[in-house]
Order: structure tokens, then sequence, then C-alpha cells
């Protein structure tokens, strides 16, 4: 089959990670890249690929078969309505938008162009997250009651050396806190309140570096949640996931929680506990113990794979436009609580 061709709207970071990936790729190619940056200009011409100094005379100059967005995130909206005008479909970095307002627009146009859209919220394609939506559907905990999370972890002092990341918006609430929306949602079920309590008591910046949040899914199911980036402990999907070999692994301990009526699941250990009958749900008698099996595959590989597919017409998009923008708007509702004391209704207007 003939390799896809891909353009990578910002070599940043990230961008350049997924430019090794499509070079990997049996599905794809790269094809051109468009940034700005002096620094670019190595990074296009190590690649073989042209370089153009933004989106629009990339897409006006070549003819590509989807765009991976990884601009800065005010950069999304205008980028993706670029690949819409243009008739490509487009990979976009999380959060979708910068604003609420602007993703909805996004959504609107999206739709109304019927183009293909696929948020970048890796994690969905973990196989992780995937074994264990698995055993939440198949009924194997029983009917959800409650999730126990936790993104606990210290960010080096040299993280704030940037002054945006110690000014409210550049911390752990909106930076780190959607990714894990993203997995809550998927495995519990809708969000459809949240409460917070925010405190920077540690580092002293105006920005909060821990957070303690309650959650209610629209089945009835409660959720609690500790957030922390100045926290010496291992209790975050980065630790012990083993997805991202730039985090130190604990593969020993859990993140995640997901108790049922009849079982309960620890993510990422997967170790499974289940009354096997009605009759034995009773903290008196033993669980029947087992770690559910699955095979490790790298999350961003698979969203690549995932991206191909779309493309090709084989795949629907697992995160949609929605979904990324309802993952903004639980964060930033976490926000509004935290400053405001209140429960906050997360439901799309
Ligand atoms: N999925 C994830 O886990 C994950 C991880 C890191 C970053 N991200 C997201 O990816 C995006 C980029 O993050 P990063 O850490 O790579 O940032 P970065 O600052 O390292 O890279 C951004 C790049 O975009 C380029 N750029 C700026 N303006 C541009 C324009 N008009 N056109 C084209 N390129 C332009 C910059 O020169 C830079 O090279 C952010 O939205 C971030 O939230 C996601």
């Amino acid at each position: 089959m003939t390799k896809l061709r891909i353009g990578i709207a910002g070599a940043g970071l990230i961008g350049r990670r997924h430019l090794e990936l499509v070079q990997a790729s049996p599905d794809c190619e790269p094809a051109a890249i468009a940034d700005p940056a002096p620094a670019a200009a190595d990074v296009a011409r190590a690649a073989g690929v042209p370089l153009y100094a933004s989106l629009d005379a990339l897409l006006a100059a070549r003819r590509l078969d989807g765009v991976i967005i990884a601009t800065p995130n005010h950069l999304h909206v205008q980028d993706a309505l670029a690949c819409v005008r243009a008739g490509v479909p487009a990979l976009i970095e999380k959060p979708v938008a910068h604003s609420l307002e602007e993703g909805t627009r996004l959504r609107q146009v999206a739709d109304a162009a019927g183009a293909t859209l696929l948020v970048g919220h890796h994690r969905a394609h973990s196989p992780l997250l995937a074994r264990a939506l698995e055993i939440v559907r198949e009924g194997v905990l029983g009917t959800p009651v409650a999730v126990v999370g936790s993104a606990m972890f210290c960010k080096p002092d040299a993280y704030f050396e940037a002054a945006w990341r110690r000014e409210p918006g550049g911390g752990p609430i909106l930076i780190n806190m959607i990714h894990e929306i993203g997995n809550l949602r998927s495995l519990c079920g809708e969000i459809v309140a949240v409460q917070a309590m925010a405190s920077s008591a540690t580092r002293h910046y105006p920005v909060e570096d821990t957070v303690a949040i309650s959650l209610r899914f629209a089945n009835g199911a409660l959720g609690t949640f500790m957030l922390s980036d100045c926290a010496a402990s291992a209790r975050s999907w980065e630790q012990t996931s083993r997805e991202n070999e730039v985090y130190a692994s604990y593969p020993d301990e859990d993140c995640y929680l997901i108790a049922g009526t009849h079982g309960s699941l620890a993510v990422p250990t997967m170790r499974l506990k289940t009354y096997a009958r009605d009759e034995d749900r009773s903290w008196l008698k033993p669980f029947q113990a087992s770690v559910a099996g699955l095979v490790r595959e790298d999350p961003l590989e698979r969203q690549l794979a995932h991206f191909c597919d779309v493309i090709r017409g084989t795949a629907k998009p697992l995160v949609t436009v929605q979904d990324g923008l309802q993952n903004l708007r639980v964060t930033e509702a976490i926000a509004e609580a935290a400053r405001t004391g209140r429960i906050v209704g997360t439901v799309d207007a």
C-alpha cells in the first residue's frame, strides 16, 4: 500500500517525537515540516523534507494525506481550521483548543465541513487503558461505585524557570490533569460535576502545586483524585505505566483503583480482585485475585497507526474534537471549583 504523506506543524519537543514515529512507520512517511523557528531547519534537513515558515504555506505548496499539529496551544484551532479548509485530515495535539469558545467554533466548522480530525490524547491508545476499559465494559467489576486516582510526582526546580509555569494556568490542573480526565472519562463514563481544593503551600508560587479533587460521574459513581507536582511520590501514570522511558519507573505501584459492586482493578499493575458470586460479596470473605494480562505497546505509535486508519477511512477517530473539548471543559471546571470553592457542573451547555 502507498505510504500516506504526513506534514508536521511544529517541530518542537513532541513534534520531533511524532516525526520519528512517522519516519519509522510502515503506513506513512514525512512529507514536509512547518515551523518558523531557526532550529527547525536542522530537523527538516536531517529528515530530508522541505521546511515551510507556516502551515498555510505548506498546505498551499504540497499535497498531503494528513497533518500532525504540534504547535503551541493557542495555534491549535487556527491550524486545524486551515486543515479543514484544505480538506486534509489532522491529528491535533492536546489540548484541542486554548479556550472552550475557540474549540466549540472548531467543532461547528469541522462538523459542517464533514472534516476528519483526531485529538492527540495519546493515552486513549494505551494498551493498559484499553485492557482496563475491556474489564469494566465486560462487567467484571459489576456496577461502577468509585474510583481513586492520583498524579503525585515531583517536577524539578528547573521546570519553573519559565515564568509562565509559576503563574495561574501553568500548573498541574491545566497541564497534567487533562490527561487524567481523558482516562477517567473513558474508564468510568461522563463526569458531570467536580469540587476541588488547591494549595500552593509548598512552592509558594501564584500557581497551585497540589490539588484535591472530587468527581461525580453520570452513572452515579464518585471519584477522588490527588494531584501534586511537588510530592516525592511515584503514584502517577508517568512513573507507573512504563509508557515513556524519560520518567523513572515504578511498575509495582498503581495510580488508579476502579471499584465496582463485584470487584476492583488497580491500574497499571492490573491486579484484579473479584467476588465470584453475589453471596460472596462481604469484607469477611476473600477475593479471587488475578492479574489481567496485556501486550504492551507505545501509545503514541498506536495513535499514529490509528490516525493512518482514520485517514484511509477504515476507522473513526477514537478521540473526537467533542471529546477533546469535554476533557478541556472538566479540567477548566476543576480550576474554577478550586478558585471559588463551589461544585461546578461539567455538562455541555
Ligand atoms: N500528548 C502529549 O503528551 C504532549 C506532550 C508534549 C506536548 N504536547 C502538546 O504539543 C504541543 C507542543 O508542545 P511542545 O512541548 O512540543 O512545545 P515546543 O515549544 O517544544 O514546540 C512547539 C513548536 O512549534 C513551533 N511553532 C511556533 N509557532 C508556529 C507556527 N506558527 N507554525 C508552525 N510551528 C510553530 C515552535 O517553533 C516549536 O518548535 C502543545 O500543545 C502541547 O500541549 C502534548
